[in-house]
């Protein structure tokens, strides 16, 4: 069975490949710079991605126009299956934020085709591997967070859920609300950090406002900007506050708590 894994070099793209093979299936692994040439923005690419293909991991474009098209022509060229990763709480931010996400979860829904969406927290490796390293290493990591909690996700927890769900049946037309174990603040998360590093690190609370504004002076783009306090204001407004149990359900064991990330990925 051949498996098409678009954002295969991304946190969890990369994660998802070498789990796919290890299970025997035939993966190819896409994005500009995959192993296989993707790009959203370059229809010519899609025809190669997806030839011969059964099912679909689908990491969503933040533009949603060619979602849609994409959608059908892998229909088209025999694709029986989506699994695409989506946020938690879908109903409450869509139209405020993630418009790529939320047209991929309407179009795979609508395509004809088997969908399974895997509707994720924030991930614990926002904090290495994204947004928040850099800010951390240099010792401040400042959000529009207050003491908000967020059960944090790690990837590597996700990656085993796609891959299971891609390679398993009875998964087809279900949503999974995939979390860590625990909701914990960010100051929780930071100083757990800071703890198994032994760096020196703080989490600042600071106001939207204040927010847009360190990130306009560091040469971010209005329309980031605009999309990263919508995720903040979704976040406050607690409607993704609560753990799930879907990972546990799905891979028989509980999911990984922030402490064994944070252990695993920052100590020494
Ligand atoms: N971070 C979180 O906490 C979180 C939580 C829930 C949901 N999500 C969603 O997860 C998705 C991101 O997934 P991720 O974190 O695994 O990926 P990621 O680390 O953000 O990497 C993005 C991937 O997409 C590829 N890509 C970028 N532009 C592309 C283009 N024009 N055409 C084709 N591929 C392109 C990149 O590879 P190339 O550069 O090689 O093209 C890379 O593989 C987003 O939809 C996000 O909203 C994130």
């Amino acid at each position: 069975m051949t498996i098409l894994v678009l954002g295969a070099t991304g946190k969890t793209g990369r994660r998802v490949v070498p789990r796919l093979r290890e299970r025997g299936a035939d993966v190819r692994a896409a994005s500009r710079s995959g192993e296989t040439r993707f790009d959203w923005t370059d229809r010519s690419s899609w025809a190669d991605a997806v030839r011969g293909a059964e099912a679909v991991y689908l990491i969503a474009p933040e533009d949603p126009a060619p979602i849609e098209p994409f959608v059908s022509q892998a229909v088209a060229a025999g694709v029986r299956r989506f699994v695409t990763l989506s946020g938690r709480a879908t109903e409450k931010w869509a139209g405020r934020f993630g418009a790529g996400m939320a047209e991929a979860e309407r179009v795979v829904q609508a395509s004809g085709a088997g969908w399974t969406i895997l509707r994720s927290n924030n991930f614990d490796q926002n904090f290495d591997e994204d947004l928040w390293r850099e800010p951390l290493l240099a010792g401040r990591l400042a959000l529009p967070a207050g003491d908000l909690r967020e059960p944090f996700v790690d990837v590597e927890d996700l990656a085993e859920v796609a891959a299971t769900v891609l390679t398993s049946t009875g998964h087809d037309g279900r949503i999974y609300d995939l979390s860590g174990p625990e909701s914990i603040t960010f100051a929780d998360a930071v100083e757990t950090i800071a703890k198994v590093s032994g760096r020196p690190m703080e989490y600042v609370a600071v106001t939207p406002a204040a927010y847009r504004d360190e990130l306009l002076a560091a040469g971010w783009p209005e329309e980031a900007v605009h999309e990263l306090n919508a995720l903040f204001e979704i976040m406050r407004e607690g409607h993704v506050t609560m753990p799930t149990d879907d990972i546990e359900r799905l891979l028989g064991r509980p999911a990984t708590s922030f402490a064994s990330y944070a252990e695993r990925v920052w100590a020494g």
